[in-house]
């Protein structure tokens, strides 16, 4: 099993959302049928563009908040593959409230709170989102801190934000592991000071950036065991 060295140092697993436990790809499986062979990249168009609307957005100080960056984003992509669907828009963004999340995720929550490990959300998204998703999904009660970068006004990954996690978890950055599937947000979080894994769902080649991942998973089974004694 891959466990990182000195895991009992490890106070708190720290998440990020989109991606890393809720599904983003699960806002289109409703659609296939009115997307087609779109749906694919739509997905794709609509999560670069969203991801690069909240670097340009903090870079410009205009900030706004993950759900209408997310729209904005929707718009740009719908348009960019000649979709014109206001019902199509819709029923997406309601799907992309509510993303479900990846089929791990309820079981690694529940044996961390077992083994005594304390866990957050860190995300981007909004408060609302957040809270409506986790919610949907029945997560809510096994998060001991869902945590938005709504509340300092730019997003990930600007310091500010990482610095939520030490602040509400009252854990040194040096005690946290974070785990993202975005490898920016990796980056981003190991410059901060977090012990930061990567959970590479699709295989994706490394940035070359400041920072990096302490370890690289494929999905987040392997966690809990980090701390279970045998
Ligand atoms: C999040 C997105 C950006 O912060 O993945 O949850």
């Amino acid at each position: 099993m891959t466990k990182p060295e000195g895991a009992e140092a490890i106070e708190a697993c720290v998440f990020d959302a989109y991606g890393t436990l809720l599904d983003f790809g699960s806002a289109a499986k409703g659609e296939v049928e009115a997307l087609g062979d779109k749906a694919d990249k739509l997905i794709e168009v609509w999560r670069v563009a969203q991801l690069e609307y909240t670097w340009l957005r903090s870079l410009m100080q205009r900030h706004a908040d993950f759900w209408q960056v997310t729209g904005e984003a929707l718009d740009y992509a719908m348009d960019h593959l000649g979709i014109e669907d206001a019902g199509l828009r819709e029923r997406l963004l309601e799907a992309y409230r509510v993303l479900k999340p990846y089929p791990e995720v309820a079981g690694t929550l529940a044996r961390l709170e077992a083994a005594g490990i304390r866990s957050a959300v860190l995300s981007n998204g909004s408060r609302a989102m957040l809270d409506a998703a986790f919610g949907a999904a029945g997560l809510t009660n096994r998060l001991d801190a869902i945590l938005s970068a709504d509340s300092v006004g730019v997003f990930k990954p600007a310091p500010e934000v990482y610095a939520l996690a030490t602040l509400e978890l009252e854990v040194p950055a040096a005690r946290v592991a974070f785990f993202s599937s975005n490898s920016w947000d990796i980056h981003g979080a190991s410059s901060f000071g977090f012990r930061a894994f990567w959970v590479n769902r699709r295989g994706a080649v490394a940035d070359r950036l400041p920072g990096g991942p302490e370890l690289t998973l494929s999905s987040l089974d392997s966690v809990p065991a980090w701390f279970e004694s045998a």
